[in-house]
């Protein structure tokens, strides 16, 4: 390298170190917020441009990014405007998952740089349209499974791996919690939020509190239930720890037993993972928090034959088998504040200082293994799934719901 090039390039690296990276936040409800607190924590950025369907939302983004950064962003309810901002370095999406596909490939086009709030897409064949734009793209894409920074998964993932606990028969994931639903009458919508818009390619369904803002979770047309929504996170450190890619066949059993009429998912739930190294079972019970042993109603367990591992966000234990031993537990101190260190990977990739970690071929995977599980229960058998091909194979019906229709005027991505 000659010295002006060096010069130039290192005062370049030096100008992305210290120059405010221009963000847009698409999405600005729960999640989006505490995304944005991650990039402002994290330090150096600043908001440009916020897109909601509800203009109370924008409202209230735009008074708190006032107050962190002193300006006040460009606010819409059409994502398309934040992408269009001159001189965007990147944008985090954060809207719930039936508007992941179109906002992501609509980013990748322009080559941007996103931070994608997990789960990938809403159905597995959006995911594989959106792997396909960012490949085209080369752009920075890190997908919001934040506990792969947690240390206590990284560090049972290396006890496993050098053999701790033997060989690893079966694993165990559940997260146990009490749901509250809301009012699901149908009615109007809040005046500041556009439902048409905010429902956008999902299917016509009325408004009420229960699939409003952040509620949309245990709805099956949008969030498509717990084990999709929240039990995708230890669903994905299970896989990543264990070196898995994705099962060779999946089933589910269950049911809406105590929240009949009032969810439209599951509220208990079992569902089987086979993969070829070993199964996973998933668990769980919306109203069970009066649980035998409360500290693990959140976490996963690695059953090896010669000791089980219990790992959760800031917490791992060694169980022995043989007798007379004890059990080895390490509780992480302080804190990993595993969503800002997700977030500053991401925006050192962005500043060209190392790798986004979770990439969305591989946050891909860890989404269609969960939809699979919620394929299997809806048609109540076990879904074989050919990896080579990413098809379901011997069941056309279940095939199916590989690909839910758009509602028109929008076009399902996947070609
Ligand atoms: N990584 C995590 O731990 C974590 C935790 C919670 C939520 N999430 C994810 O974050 C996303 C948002 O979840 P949430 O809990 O914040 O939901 P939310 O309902 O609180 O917020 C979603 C926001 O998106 C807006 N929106 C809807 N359609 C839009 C559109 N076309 N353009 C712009 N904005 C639109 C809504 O009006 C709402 O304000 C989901 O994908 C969720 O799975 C991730």
């Amino acid at each position: 390298m000659n010295r002006r090039v060096f010069l130039a390039t290192a005062g370049s690296a030096l100008i992305a170190q210290e120059r405010r990276l221009k963000l847009g936040l698409i999405g600005a409800g729960w999640y989006g917020i505490v995304d944005a607190q991650a990039a402002y924590k994290a330090g150096g950025v600043e908001f440009a441009a916020v897109a909601d369907a509800d203009t109370k939302m924008l409202d209230d983004a735009a008074a708190l990014m006032e107050k962190a950064q002193g300006s006040r962003p460009k606010l819409t309810k059409r994502y398309e405007e934040v992408l269009e901002t001159p001189g965007l370095d990147g944008v985090i999406i954060a809207t719930p998952p039936h508007w992941h596909a179109l906002p992501f490939i609509a980013a990748c086009k322009r080559k941007l740089p996103v931070y994608m709030e997990k789960p990938l897409a809403y159905d597995i064949r959006e995911g594989q349209a959106m792997i396909k734009a960012a490949k085209a793209a080369g752009n920075i894409v890190q997908v919001g499974f934040q506990r792969r920074q947690s240390e206590a998964f990284k560090q049972a993932a290396d006890f496993i791996g050098s053999g701790g606990a033997g060989t690893i028969v079966q694993a165990d994931v559940q997260i146990h919690y009490t749901a509250v639903p809301l009012d699901n009458t149908p009615q109007a919508p809040p005046p500041t939020l556009d439902w048409e818009l905010w429902l956008g390619p999902a299917p016509k369904m009325s408004y009420s509190p229960n699939v409003g803002h952040k509620s949309w979770r245990l709805e099956k047309n949008i969030g498509n239930g717990h084990l999709v929504d929240w039990g995708i996170h230890p669903m994905d450190a299970t896989r990543k720890a264990l070196g898995l890619d994705m099962p060779k066949w999946v089933n589910a059993a269950g049911g809406t037993y105590l929240y009949k009429g009032r969810i439209t998912t599951p509220d208990t739930l079992t569902a089987h993972f086979e993969f070829d190294r070993c199964p996973i079972v998933w668990r769980h019970r919306l109203w069970g928090s009066a649980e035998f042993s409360p500290e693990t109603q959140n976490g996963v367990f690695f059953y090896g034959d010669k000791a089980t591992v219990f790992a959760a966000d800031q917490r791992w234990v060694v169980i022995p088998r043989e007798k007379g031993t004890e059990r080895q537990a390490h509780d992480i101190k302080p804190a990993t504040d595993m969503g800002l260190k997700h977030m500053q990977e991401w925006l050192a990739a962005v500043r060209g200082q190392g790798k986004a970690g979770c990439t969305v071929e591989d946050a891909w995977k860890s989404t269609a293994m969960v939809q699979l599980g919620m394929i299997a229960y809806n048609h109540k058998r076990a879904i074989a799934w050919d990896a080579a091909s990413a098809k379901i194979v011997g069941d056309p019906a279940a095939a199916k719901d590989l690909m839910r229709p758009y509602r028109a005027p929008y076009k399902h991505p996947f070609a």
